[in-house]
């Protein structure tokens, strides 16, 4: 084990609040979901039990129709706005009332085989069952609510949701939105972090119009997907969801369950995601369903298709020319935001830092589609980044240097994932 393991370890036991892991504990004090999905990662590295309990604490927070929310407030700290008084759901715990990106059934596969491999199977067996029904009636929520007219692709109905907050993605889609009547608060997010590395005023204002929004209509999200003023199709929660439903299928086989319901979601997504390819650009990107436009952009998500398990010689050509100049470009793989475009900027959150969860998740498909010296970048980059300068929350594709929250979670997650 080397020292950098011996870290990234320490980092996931400081930040443990008993049964969940907060992200970083001045910036995010609370359980984050997707956060939490790859924090299993790292656990189960070291502490298996402990990984599968992060899950399960995660969805013993799910409403009953099946949503799982993007935070749990499972405790009370005023560190970080808008805490639970502003989301208002109602629930116990409190929760915010939008989700995130579902990495969870992948990682509970990931999980699985390796509780398998250990032979540990039987052991582990009834947490799988249990777990198995959770994630069903998530992704299940998501195809009645997220994907009503069965498109094929996820709807995000708040930039938060995307898990890729400040990408310019969500620039044009979200110019509808009405920020007039949004009101005084107090940011948190720049009282812990230089302010040049996170969203804008503007951007502020529009995630909380849209919290103010769903809150109103009583997070009712039937109501919510027919009338919200940002409805965009996200390509990175439509890559992660696909993906997902297919570990979800070789967990339902693994488990003798059945899986159609699930075969039914992959094949949809399989004849529907094409509307996210932009033939002009020549990219996988998102769509805003408003006016149909697709935004044109070469992001760190736009390289999720591998992962997603699509194979369409035409266009992995098209990413793989997009990956090798945006290499040449960056000293480090992969910036959430293609530098040649005139947005890019090297520290701001989602607009050019490299994110090691995103990261992850490229490697493993560029390597299981059969590209391997650019999955091999992708992973010894993110590796030298975090040797470099240690485990923040993101960092500057240029010259390394750490950007947002230091001792993340999901960095050290990802360090141990991809070390041992
Ligand atoms: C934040 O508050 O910055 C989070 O990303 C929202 O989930």
């Amino acid at each position: 084990m080397t020292q950098d393991s011996n870290t990234a370890r320490a980092i996931l036991k400081a930040n443990d609040r008993g049964g969940y892991t907060v992200p970083n504990g001045r910036v995010y004090p609370f359980q984050w979901n997707w956060d939490s999905a790859f924090v299993a990662l790292g656990f189960d590295t070291f502490d298996r039990d402990r990984a599968w309990t992060e899950i399960e604490t995660l969805f013993r927070a799910q409403w009953p129709d099946g949503f799982v929310p993007h935070i749990v407030f499972w405790q009370e700290d005023d560190g970080y706005f808008p805490g639970p008084g502003v989301w208002d759901s109602g629930r116990t715990p409190p929760t915010s009332g939008i989700t995130q990106p579902p990495v969870a059934a992948t990682v509970v596969r990931t999980l699985w085989d390796s509780a398998a491999a250990a032979g540990q199977s039987e052991h582990y067996r009834p947490r799988a069952q249990a777990l198995f029904d959770r994630l069903l009636g998530w992704h299940r929520w998501f195809a009645e609510h997220r994907d009503a007219n069965r498109s094929g692709v996820v709807v995000a109905m708040h930039p938060w949701e995307t898990g890729r907050d400040n990408s310019p993605e969500w620039d044009v889609p979200g110019v509808p939105i009405d920020v007039s009547n949004v009101g005084e608060y107090t940011r948190r997010d720049t009282g812990h972090l230089d302010a040049k590395m996170r969203p804008t005023k503007l951007e502020y204002d529009r995630y909380l119009a849209l919290v103010q929004f769903g809150r109103a209509a009583g997070w009712d999200h039937a109501a919510i997907a027919r009338s919200n003023p940002f409805r965009v199709a996200d390509v990175g929660m439509s890559m992660i969801l696909l993906r997902a439903n297919r570990d979800l299928l070789a967990l339902a086989q693994a488990l003798g369950r059945n899986g159609d319901e699930i075969a039914r979601w992959i094949a949809d997504a399989e004849a529907g995601i094409h509307i996210l390819w932009d033939a002009e650009r020549r990219t996988w990107c998102s769509r805003d369903l408003l006016t149909g436009r697709h935004s044109g952009y070469v992001t760190s998500a736009s390289f999720l298709s591998f992962y997603a398990g699509l194979r369409d010689p035409e266009r992995d050509e098209a990413m793989m020319a997009h990956f090798d100049r945006i290499a040449e470009r960056v000293r480090y793989m992969v910036p959430s935001l293609d530098p040649d475009d005139t947005g890019f900027q090297m520290i701001r959150y989602w607009r050019g830092p490299v994110w090691a969860v995103v990261n992850w998740m490229i490697g493993q498909g560029l390597a299981e589609a059969g590209h391997e010296a650019r999955a091999k970048r992708v992973r010894s980059d993110t590796l030298a980044l975090i040797q470099g300068s240690g485990f923040y929350e993101a960092f500057n594709p240029l010259d390394g240097s750490g950007s947002g929250g230091d001792d993340f979670s999901w960095t050290a997650a990802i360090a141990l994932a991809w070390q041992t």
